[in-house]
């Protein structure tokens, strides 16, 4: 086996940016995304050169999407050259990875709310000519509404614990029909908000988010966060249309 081995083996991810190779000495699966930035390092990953091009491994212990993938996510509703609205961007570590796959035709709108990750986040979009950071607050939609065109894809990681209606707002205002859905859940995060009634807090996010969205199965994201877990899907609402 070479070090870097190309093989989707059962993926059906469509991406001509994600490739998955089994990395010496140990044989672990981990999955590389083409880089688009021209300083392509954000958080410390490792770089290979192949096929003309610098490809960045998703580093499963500082992405949730990385651990996704590892733990056997199969479907992911982002569609190559597809906008993306990303909610919690931090600096950047997975929606450098997310603008990786959607390449440069498509756009990753990443809300940020707090100023010193958005400090970073501002240095990966120097570098990345699709990714197009916002300092605002998912709580208040309205008030980016006029900068984010309609979106083919929703990305949420801002650990509060009303995601899945943020989730349902931001599908409202930007998603077409149809539209992805990717969420990481953090199940700590809900219990603040909620849960005393039969149903866990990850029941009762999905069940919130299942009155708008086809789900599939959810993912847990141990050991490499724990107490989390990815819920993907597709909007069945009205939507935006562009
Ligand atoms: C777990 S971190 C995100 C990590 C990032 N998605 C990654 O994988 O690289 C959660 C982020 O959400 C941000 N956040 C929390 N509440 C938010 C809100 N209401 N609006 C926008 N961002 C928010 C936090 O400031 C934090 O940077």
């Amino acid at each position: 086996m070479t070090p870097f081995e190309r093989s989707r083996g059962s993926w059906t991810f469509p991406f001509p940016g994600l490739s998955l190779a089994r990395s010496p000495p140990d044989d672990r699966p981990t999955f590389w995304t083409r880089a688009l930035g021209e300083t392509p390092e954000v958080y410390g990953e490792r770089l290979r050169e192949q096929d003309d091009a610098t490809w960045r491994a998703i580093d499963p212990t500082r992405s949730k999407l990385g651990a996704a993938l590892c733990k056997g996510l199969r479907e992911l509703p982002v569609p190559p050259r597809g906008r993306v609205l990303y909610l919690g961007g931090a600096t950047g570590t997975t929606a450098s990875h997310v603008a990786d796959l959607v390449g440069r035709r498509g756009g990753v709108y990443v809300v940020e709310k707090s100023p010193r990750p958005f400090q970073r986040l501002l240095d990966v979009a120097r570098r990345w000519p699709n990714l197009f950071p916002i300092l605002g607050d998912a709580r208040e939609p309205r008030t980016y509404l006029s900068w984010v065109p309609p979106v083919d894809a929703l990305y949420l990681d801002i650990s509060q614990p009303e995601q899945a209606e943020i989730a349902t707002d931001h599908a409202r205002l930007f998603l077409r029909s149809g539209g992805g859905l990717v969420l990481a859940l953090k199940v700590p995060s809900l219990r603040k908000g909620g849960g005393r009634g039969p149903l866990s807090p990850a029941e009762e996010a999905s069940r919130s988010l299942s009155r708008s969205f086809d789900l599939g199965p959810s993912v847990s994201l141990e050991p490499f966060h724990r107490g989390h877990f990815v819920i993907t899907g597709h909007y069945r609402g009205t939507g935006r249309e562009a």
